[in-house]
């Protein structure tokens, strides 16, 4: 796993931009994985600018992202679907219809299902972009869920909900369970970018980078994937011992 560390969150955000950018010229046709949640904020930011300047295209990209709250509609203003929508997909050239995210409502394991096979349909992404939370979880993947699984439905920790329950007027708002792609689908990806800014992530990212591999610690898996990148910010970095 390789470790950039940038000055800042600004910075960060950019070497992941540029990561994105160098593909998308060598592919146009690029398969992206999303994350909704504040670590990718910034990089969705530049990628709106560069699109909006004429210096990209995103007119034969193809998104999926890794989950959604179970109960809340696309139209919910909590909901990852409208997140997206309003954070990136409504300012970019893309065809929403090539943009895809777990439903929230109606059947869950029939939506489970489905969204499986619209993951063999994409086909791996080429690059998918994941933050971390503070229990180690990657989507909605919580401690103690098996690597093996594919999209399933899953019980939000409480450290989970206390953390999402700063977008929330109250926390008895926040769902307590979601629909998350697996570990499985996750690890298939070819290239992956791990953001981790500021230094309430600090301690995940000291852990992940131990090396340890443990279901109660999901990230932990990524140590076994070919081309996992972790970037963070200075903050992360003055708690790792290699500084
Ligand atoms: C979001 C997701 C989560 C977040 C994680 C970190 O789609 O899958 O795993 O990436 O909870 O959230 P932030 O970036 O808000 O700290």
């Amino acid at each position: 796993m390789e470790l950039i560390i940038c000055k800042d969150e600004e910075a960060g955000s950019k070497r992941a931009y540029q990561i994105i950018k160098d593909t998308l010229k060598k592919k146009p046709n690029l398969v992206l994985g999303l994350a909704t949640g504040t670590s990718p904020i910034k990089l969705y930011k530049l990628m709106i600018e560069d699109n909006l300047e004429g210096n990209t295209t995103y007119a034969d990209v193809k998104t999926f992202n890794l989950d959604e709250y179970i109960g809340l509609a696309e139209d919910h203003e909590q909901s990852y679907r409208y997140f997206m929508n309003q954070t990136l997909f409504n300012h970019l050239d893309i065809l929403i219809e090539n943009t895809y995210v777990p439903r929230g409502v109606g059947d869950s394991c029939q939506n489970a299902e489905e969204y499986d096979e619209i993951l063999k349909y994409l086909g791996p992404a080429d690059i998918q972009i994941l933050g971390i939370g503070s229990n180690g979880h990657i989507a909605f993947n919580e401690p103690g869920t098996d690597f093996n699984l594919t999209t399933h439905i899953t019980d939000l920790t409480k450290s989970t909900i206390e953390d999402n329950s700063r977008l929330f007027n109250n926390i008895s708002e926040v769902p307590t369970k979601a629909l998350t792609m697996g570990i499985s689908s996750i690890m298939k990806s070819k290239k992956i970018i791990l953001l981790a800014f500021g230094e309430k992530k600090a301690d995940a990212i000291k852990k992940l980078l131990s090396g340890k591999i443990t279901s109660e610690f999901p990230a932990s898996i990524l140590n076994k994937h070919h081309a996992a990148i972790i970037i963070c910010d200075e903050k992360v970095a003055s708690k790792l011992s290699i500084n």
